[in-house]
């Protein structure tokens, strides 16, 4: 989590502070708690830096006014220590000869910091980074150059890191490394640039080289040089984006979750062109005997809809594991397995923990919307999601797009041409479920009052209740529990009353009616519920207080890409009701690279 980036620019007489500034304010999903600069001009290292949001501290610092024409930037999601402006980043040494940037956890700080502190360092923070500048300045003082210090620094430091630095005592270059955390470089026509992801830099630079594990990589005002760890130079393969630098704007709309809510339909779209990629990778794959999903957070919940699918459409047995939770499960996988990495990031470490873990036994498959980031270069197979630039914090399209490409997975696996001809329709449902949105603006201020919700869902529609209450805990902080309808009456029906609405997923088929009975037992003892049904469906209107209407053509088995809209909506103008920011949720970071 924490955003870092950094730029050395041609030209020695441009300043490269505003494009700093530029670039980091790009990547606050990823850290809200502070924010610094540190530029080298004059033989001085000018630190910038405090905490609080990026247009608080920039009223206060101005933070596009500083000199020189290099220099690191970083926003920040505290792990180690307070948000605090003695925490924030840029760190230093004691003598202000060298400044880092890093994202990442350094797990044996402590005792690293111990031994410098008895050699006579001076710290001022509580965070881990901090020992990072120290390390390299002593390195430094040893006789070692900044790239050998840094090499030098990543043989005593354990744990995850991207990290930056620029020192005094070798200017001209910012030199980086990293290792389980996310690093781009980029090669653009002013200059080269780090960074964290690629938002930051669309701008500037779409040729991107991605840096492997212990590479160390120079960037002077000439170039980029790579070395290994045994200091030969690789010749990194040159990959351009093409995402542009629009797609990562807000474009007239007030949040990016919103923004991004509405380009659902063509994330769909999109990701269904993938149809060929897909069905040579089922060609390459060959028998599977079992699946097994592992995500985190939304990108679980489109996991377990898959398992319904795979299960019942295509007969194979599935399993969804949380990948925070893998470990246990990784004894059972064999080379029958295939194991599916959902993820829109393709960054988040506890997903990627249990990928080397799979790669071991099994084939593995990662679905991921981020080109170049980590999974899509660690799993075996890749199937890219077309969702474009996702922002918010709260996954919203491409999770649609996730949907999609399992959908097309299972669809070309059991051969199922009426399901592919049902996806070519679903982005015309989902821009048909956009148009009510005054409806829904007006439901969610009846619907802030409340404290608790329930979610419930039954059959495929079981996960997009649980990502429903998972939008609504995220960005309004109301606690909301997703449940399967049938199970509700094994103990949580105890909690219902007319505190506490319920939001019901009832698409019409098989499932209807089992439905309908769980809805009138929660109705029954005084809950509101507010259902999301088919358009034509009078009885669901006579029955539910508030309907949140869906084409009627959408059956159950391809409701979870149409009916989660509505869910993400209620949750946005709620958050919009309370007067919190939908795109930045206090606690979370868009990109979870800590386990
Ligand atoms: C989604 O709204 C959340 N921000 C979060 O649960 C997210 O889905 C989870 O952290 C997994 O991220 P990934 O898809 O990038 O792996």
């Amino acid at each position: 989590m924490c955003g870092i980036v950094g730029c050395i620019l041609k030209d020695n007489n441009e300043e490269v502070a505003p494009i700093l500034f530029d670039c980091i304010s790009k990547l606050e999903y990823r850290g809200y708690d502070s924010i610094g600069l540190a530029t080298y001009f004059n033989d001085k290292i000018h630190i910038k830096k405090d905490k609080g949001k990026i247009l608080e501290v920039d009223k206060k610092l101005n933070l596009a006014d500083m000199p020189g024409n290099f220099g690191i930037a970083h926003v920040r999601w505290a792990t180690h220590g307070d948000p605090s402006k003695l925490n924030s980043h840029p760190h230093v040494d004691e003598n202000n000869t060298v400044a880092v940037v890093h994202n990442g956890i350094i797990e044996n700080y402590l005792e690293i910091k111990k031994q410098l502190i008895k050699e006579g360092h001076v710290f001022k923070s509580d965070t881990d980074t901090e020992v990072i500048p120290h390390l390299i300045q002593k390195y430094m003082d040893e006789g070692f150059d900044l790239e050998h210090s840094i090499r030098k620094t990543i043989e005593v430091i354990h744990g995850a890191y991207a990290i930056a630095a620029v020192s005094v005592n070798e200017p001209d270059k910012i030199v980086a490394t990293r290792k389980d955390s996310p690093l781009i470089i980029g090669l653009g026509n002013e200059g080269y640039y780090l960074a964290s992801d690629s938002p930051a830099i669309l701008k500037y630079a779409r040729d991107i080289i991605y840096p492997e594990k212990g590479e160390i990589v120079i960037l002077d005002k000439t170039g980029v040089v790579v070395h290994d760890e045994f200091d030969n130079v690789v010749n990194k393969e040159i990959e351009t984006i093409n995402w542009t630098p629009e797609m990562a704007e807000k474009e007239g709309y007030d949040h990016f979750m919103i923004k991004e809510i509405n380009e659902q339909a063509i994330a769909v779209k999109n990701t269904l062109t993938q149809k060929d990629n897909i069905q040579q990778i089922i060609d390459e794959i060959g028998d599977i005997k079992r699946i097994c999903f592992v995500a985190c957070g939304t990108s679980y919940h489109a996991s377990l809809t898959g398992k319904y699918l795979l299960e019942s459409l295509a007969g194979i047995p599935t399993d969804v594991i949380l990948a925070s939770e893998f470990k246990y499960s990784a004894n059972t996988l064999d080379e029958d397995t295939l194991v599916i990495f959902i993820s829109q990031s393709g960054e988040t470490a506890d997903s990627l923990k249990a990928l080397d873990v799979a790669n071991e036994t099994s084939k593995t498959l990662g679905i991921v919307n981020v080109a170049g980031s980590s999974i899509t270069r660690r799993a075996k197979y890749v199937i890219q999601t077309q969702a474009g630039p996702e922002i918010g914090v709260a996954a919203t399209k491409t999770y649609v797009a996730q949907l999609t490409s399992i959908y097309l997975f299972v669809a070309l696996l059991s051969n199922n041409q009426e399901l592919l001809d049902e996806l070519n329709k679903v982005p015309d449902y989902i821009a048909e479920s956009l148009n009510d949105v005054e409806y829904i603006k007006s439901i969610s201020k009846r619907y802030n009052f409340a404290r608790d919700f329930f979610y419930l869902g039954r059959g495929y529609t079981y996960p997009t209740a649980l990502e429903g209450a998972l939008k609504l805990k995220e960005i309004t902080y109301i606690h909301a529990e997703g449940y399967a309808a049938g199970e509700l009456k094994h103990g949580p029906l105890a909690l219902i009353d007319k505190n506490i609405p319920v939001v019901v997923v009832i698409p019409p088929g098989d499932n209807y009616r089992k439905t309908m009975s769980n809805l009138e037992e929660v109705k029954s003892r005084g809950a509101i519920v507010l259902a999301v049904g088919s358009s034509d469906d009078e009885s669901l209107k006579a029955k539910a207080n508030d309907v949140i209407a869906i084409n009627s053509n959408v059956g159950e088995i391809i409701a979870p890409l149409v009916y989660v809209v509505p869910l993400q909506l209620i949750s946005y103008y709620i958050t919009l009701e309370k007067g919190y920011d939908p795109d930045k949720p206090k606690n979370l970071a868009k990109c979870v690279t800590v386990e």
